[in-house]
C-alpha cells in the first residue's frame, strides 16, 4: 500500500510492503524541487507508478544501490530522466548482477530482484529547480551512502543512515563504526528537518541527531560494563535490548539485536574504549 503525504514543497511516498495484511516493512521515497529521491522495490511497482506519474521529476537521487531504493529506475530511464548517485553506487546500479546473486530470500522475497539502470555520479552539489542540494557522503550502512542537504530550507534527507534514533537491529554487513562518523559529521551542516527512509520525518532533526548518537554511546558504554562483568554477547543482547524478535528469523540472521550487540562490543566509537 502506498500513502502520499505533502510536508509543504516536499512529498512523502510512503511504501508499505504487505504479507498476509499486515505491514512486515516500510520505507519512504522523497520528492522536492524536481528531484525523486529513491525509487522503491520492484516488487511494489505496480502501486506505486500512478502515484510517480504524478510527479513532474526532472532528476532521480539514490542515496544507495541496495534493492528497495532503486528497484523502479528504469521507469525513469526510459523516460531519459537522468538517475545521479554516489561514484561507488554507479557500477552497482548500471550492472545489478555484480550484487544481486548475494540477496538472501527475504531480500527476494519483499523487494523483487532490481534491474540494471543507467546511472551516472552526482557531484558535490545537484541543483533542482529553486534550490541547491549538497551530496554528503555517508558510508557505513553501505559504502556508497549519500544524504542530501538543502541548506535554504534546512532539509537534510538521510537515506538508511538515519532510520530511527533507537536502533536496536544491525544488518550484517553494515559498519557500526563509519556509520557513527558519517552522522556525527552531519551535525557540521546546519539543518532542520531530517527526512529517514524509514518514513520518519523529525522537525528538531539536529536534537534527534544528537539523541541518536547519545543512545549509541550509552548502549556501547553498557554493553562494555556487562561484557567486562562477563556476560556473553547473548546475555548481554537479552538484557540490553531483549531477546530476538520474528525479524531475526525472517532475515535469516542478517538483521538481529546480536549484530547490533557485536558491533557496539567491538567499536572504537567511544572515546577509544574496546573490549579486550
Ligand atoms: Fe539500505
Amino acid at each position: 500500500m502506498i500513502i502520499r503525504n505533502d510536508f509543504g514543497e516536499i512529498v512523502q511516498l510512503l511504501v508499505n510492503i504487505e504479507v498476509e495484511g499486515r505491514t512486515v516493512y516500510t520505507m519512504a521515497l522523497y520528492y522536492a524541487d524536481g528531484l525523486l529521491i529513491d525509487t522503491g522495490p520492484l516488487s511494489q511497482r505496480q502501486d506505486l507508478k500512478p502515484f510517480l506519474d504524478d510527479l513532474e521529476v526532472d532528476l532521480v537521487v539514490n542515496t544507495h544501490h541496495h534493492e528497495d531504493h532503486v528497484g523502479n529506475n528504469p521507469l525513469f530511464e526510459e523516460r531519459g530522466i537522468p538517475i545521479l548517485a554516489h561514484p561507488a553506487a554507479v557500477p552497482l546500479i548500471n550492472d545489478t548482477s555484480l550484487w544481486t546473486p548475494q540477496l538472501l530470500y527475504y531480500q527476494r522475497f519483499l523487494f523483487d530482484l532490481p534491474p540494471s539502470s543507467k546511472c551516472q555520479s552526482a557531484g558535490d552539489y545537484i541543483d533542482g529547480r529553486n534550490y541547491r542540494f549538497h551530496v554528503i557522503h555517508t558510508p557505513g550502512h553501505s559504502m556508497d551512502h549519500i544524504a542530501l542537504f538543502e541548506e535554504q530550507n534546512g532539509w537534510l534527507f538521510t537515506g538508511d543512515l538515519f532510520r530511527s534514533v533507537k536502533v536496536t537491529h544491525l544488518r550484517k554487513n553494515e559498519d557500526f563504526d563509519v556509520t557513527m562518523a558519517s552522522l556525527e559529521n552531519l551535525l557540521n551542516y546546519d539543518f532542520n528537518t531530517i527526512f529517514c527512509s524509514g518514513g520518519k520525518i523529525y522537525e528538531s532533526g539536529r536534537d534527534k541527531l544528537r539523541e541518536k548518537i547519545e543512545w549509541s554511546k550509552n548502549l556501547q558504554a553498557s554493553a562494555l560494563q556487562l561484557s567486562k562483568a562477563g556476560l556473553d554477547d547473548n546475555a548481554i543482547r537479552d538484557q540490553l535490548l531483549g531477546a530476538e524478535n520474528l525479524m531475526g528469523q525472517f532475515t535469516e540472521g542478517d538483521y538481529t539485536k546480536l549484530n547490533m550487540i557485536n558491533a557496539v562490543l567491538n567499536s572504537s566509537f567511544t572515546a577509544g574504549e574496546k573490549r579486550e
